[in-house]
C-alpha cells in the first residue's frame, strides 16, 4: 500500500504535518495540497491545537510544485480550475503555522513554507523560485511574498537566475527567522510552536492578524487597527491574568488557549 503522502500527529497541543512524498523529494501534486489545506483547516478550528508546524524530510521540504502532474496541463486547465489558487488557503490559517524547512525549499516548497507565518531553518536548507528554469514564472506567490520578506534585489536575483541561497543567506536576508543544526530542527520548531500554544489563544492570533496586517494596509491604517486590537484584548480574562501574574511574580495561566 503506498504511504500516506502527508502525515499528521499532534504533540500537546501543536499539531505537525509532514510532507511524505520522499520519491518525488515531496513535490507538492494536488493530492498532497489538498490534505495539507484541510489538515491546516482541521487543526485550525481544533480547540485543543493551539499552533501547527509543516516541515519535510532532512533531504526537502518540498522541491517545488509537482512538475510531471503540470508537465501536460493546458491553459484552459490551469487557468479553469485557478490551479494553486486553494493552496493558498494555507496563509490564511488562523491559527499560528511554523514552517521547519530543511533541504530544498523550492519553487512552491519555498512558497508554501513563506505561507507559514515564519520559518525556521536548519543549516542544510536551501531556498530558491527556479520556475524561470521551466519557461515559467512562480505562480503561489514567490514573487509577491519573496520580494516583501527580500527585498526587490534579492528577489529579483532568485526569480531571474533561478539559483537557491543556502540558509545563511536566508536568514541574513530575512527570509528565515532563526538557523539550527539540521537534527535539532524539528524539535526547535516543535518548542516554538509549544511556547506560542501556551500564550492565550486571542492574544496570539491578534498578533498574527495584525502583522499580517502590516503588508495590506498604509502605516497609519496599521496603526490603528494595531491600537484597536489591542484595546479589545482589555475586554479577555487573559489581560488580567497575564498582568497579574507578572505584578505578582508568578507564571500566568492562561484560560483562553
Ligand atoms: N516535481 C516532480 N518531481 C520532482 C520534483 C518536482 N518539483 N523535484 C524532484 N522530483 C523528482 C525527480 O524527478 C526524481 O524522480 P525520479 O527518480 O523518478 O526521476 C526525484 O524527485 C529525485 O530528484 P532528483 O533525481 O532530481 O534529485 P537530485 O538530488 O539530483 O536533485 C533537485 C534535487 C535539485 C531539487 C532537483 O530534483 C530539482 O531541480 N527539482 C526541481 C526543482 C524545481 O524546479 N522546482 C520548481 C517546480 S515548479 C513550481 O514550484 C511552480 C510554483 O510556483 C508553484
Amino acid at each position: 500500500m503506498a504511504s500516506k503522502p502527508l502525515k499528521t500527529e499532534t504533540r500537546g497541543r501543536v499539531a505537525i504535518l509532514t510532507l511524505n512524498r520522499p520519491e518525488a523529494l515531496n513535490a507538492l501534486n494536488s493530492e498532497l495540497m489538498n490534505e495539507v489545506c484541510d489538515a491546516v483547516a482541521k487543526y485550525s478550528a481544533d480547540e485543543k491545537i493551539g499552533a501547527i508546524v509543516i516541515t519535510g524530510s532532512e533531504k526537502a521540504f518540498a522541491a517545488g510544485a509537482d512538475i510531471k502532474e503540470m508537465q501536460d496541463q493546458t491553459y484552459m486547465d490551469v487557468f479553469m480550475s485557478d490551479f494553486f489558487a486553494r493552496w493558498n488557503e494555507v496563509a490564511y490559517a488562523r491559527k499560528p503555522t511554523v514552517a521547519a524547512v530543511a533541504g530544498y525549499a523550492l519553487g512552491g516548497g519555498c512558497e508554501l513554507a513563506m505561507m507559514c507565518d515564519f520559518i525556521i531553518a536548519a543549516d542544510n536548507a536551501k531556498f530558491g523560485q527556479p520556475e524561470i528554469t521551466l519557461g515559467v514564472i512562480p505562480g503561489m506567490g514567490g514573487s509577491q511574498r519573496l520580494t516583501r520578506a527580500v527585498g526587490k534585489a534579492k528577489a529579483m536575483d532568485l526569480c531571474l537566475t533561478g539559483r537557491m541561497m543556502d540558509a545563511e543567506e536566508a536568514e541574513r536576508s530575512g527570509l528565515v527567522s532563526r538557523v539550527v543544526p539540521a537534527d535539532e530542527l524539528l524539535e526547535t520548531a516543535i518548542g516554538a510552536a509549544e511556547k506560542i500554544a501556551n500564550f492565550s489563544l486571542p492574544a496570539v492570533m491578534m498578533a498574527k492578524e495584525s502583522v499580517n496586517r502590516s503588508f495590506e494596509v498604509p502605516l497609519d491604517e496599521g496603526l490603528r487597527f494595531e491600537r484597536r486590537l489591542f484595546h479589545s484584548l482589555f475586554a479577555t480574562e487573559d489581560q488580567k491574568e497575564g498582568m497579574t501574574a507578572f505584578v505578582e511574580k508568578r507564571k500566568a495561566g492562561f484560560k483562553h488557549r
